[in-house]
């Protein structure tokens, strides 16, 4: 048995945070932002829409464009870094609920803006070991409410949204994904973290200057560095693994954090630019969203066909990194 990426589907919220706007919270410019990362403007969710809320979205547009009934989905695996509650119920289980899934198992996980490869890996491994045969993967994420507005290095990178698929068994080797690389190395762990809000530190009597510690902190520099060599080392790897060059992929569906990152692996991957998805500018970094929802714009700008190639590449905190080669199958016959 083999499993078949069949559709996708994607949400963001409404309100538009721009660089103009932020250059009234922060010391910043439209042009240092745009310089140094191709954003333009991200999407922020309104204060009482949840991560779920943005997942479930997602997830019923992936389903509904799949070919499956919601009734034969039987499992749900939420990538997100900003769930609805940091320890339970899980946001898949609520995804689930609030999508009416009747007979499913359902869980996160937590790999940052790695975290689609990550479940799109999962989703391969429980239906090629016959364990489940329709897979709901979606990355949601509302990072607004992790991220401190006065810290001008990380509050003008990341955005709100959800991206989601539907991966169902398949006999058709054609349709099937070919691989996916994950990997991980928590000796960088200190380099994009959230130091407080987990079970390592008390919740409890923070002051105001231990409050900024319960939101994300970045290195950038030093993240952005290792960012391109690992990446451009992973999808050479995969590429040499499966015989594949850069003339065979189709669409290179990068997790979108910083178009000079994306553009140093284009360029030593030697991709055109019409091989190259890019988001960046409309949604910023969503993290385990950003790669579902630049798939969906693909889709529905009308580029994304029944059997086209696309090489996914993500990078994010833990340290984790992954990339996947997965032909687009299209909804099941
Ligand atoms: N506006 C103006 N100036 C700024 C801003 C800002 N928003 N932010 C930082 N600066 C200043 C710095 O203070 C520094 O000033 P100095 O030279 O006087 O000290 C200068 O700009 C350069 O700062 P750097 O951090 O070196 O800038 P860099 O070119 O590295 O860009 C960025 C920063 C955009 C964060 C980049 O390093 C990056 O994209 N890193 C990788 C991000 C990433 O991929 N993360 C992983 C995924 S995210 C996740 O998993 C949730």
């Amino acid at each position: 048995m083999y499993a078949a990426f069949r559709s996708v589907g994607a949400y963001v919220p409404e309100r538009i945070l721009t660089n103009e706007a932020l250059e009234k919270m922060v010391d910043t410019s439209d042009e240092w932002i745009t310089k140094r990362t191709g954003i333009k403007e991200r999407h922020i969710a309104a204060e009482d829409e949840f991560t779920s809320d943005m997942g479930s979205k997602a997830a019923a547009q992936a389903i509904e464009r799949s070919g499956i009934s919601k009734d034969e989905i039987d499992l749900v695996i939420c990538a997100t870094i900003s769930p609805d509650y940091f320890n339970m119920p899980s946001t898949a289980t609520i995804i689930s609920s609030k999508l009416g899934l009747p007979n499913v198992m359902a869980f996160d996980i937590s790999a940052a803006c790695t975290g689609f490869v990550y479940v799109v890996s999962i989703a391969k491994a429980f239906i090629e070991s016959g364990m489940k045969k329709n897979v709901l993967v979606i990355g949601a994420e509302k990072l607004s409410a992790i991220t401190d507005y006065t810290d001008r290095a990380t509050c003008i990178l990341f955005g709100d949204g959800a991206g989601a698929a539907v991966i169902s068994a398949t006999e058709n080797r054609e349709e099937a994904i070919i691989d996916v690389h994950t990997g991980a190395d928590g000796t960088y762990a200190d380099l994009l973290m959230t130091p407080n809000g987990g079970t390592g530190s008390a919740h409890d009597a923070l002051d105001a200057e231990a409050k900024s510690s319960c939101f994300m902190q970045m290195k950038g520099n030093e993240t952005f560095k290792v960012a391109v060599r690992t990446l451009t080392n992973d999808v050479k790897a995969i590429l040499d693994e499966n015989n594949m060059t850069s003339d065979d992929i189709k669409h290179f569906v990068p997790h979108q954090a910083n178009y000079r990152i994306i553009k140093a692996v284009g360029d030593a991957l030697k991709l055109k630019e019409e091989q190259i998805v890019l988001t960046v500018h409309k949604y910023g970094n969503t993290s385990g969203s950003s790669i579902p929802i630049a798939i969906n714009d693909l889709y529905e700008s009308g580029k994304l066909h029944q059997g086209d190639m696309m090489l996914l590449d993500a990078f994010g905190g833990g340290l984790t990194w992954g990339s996947a080669l997965i032909p687009f199958a299209g909804p099941k016959a």
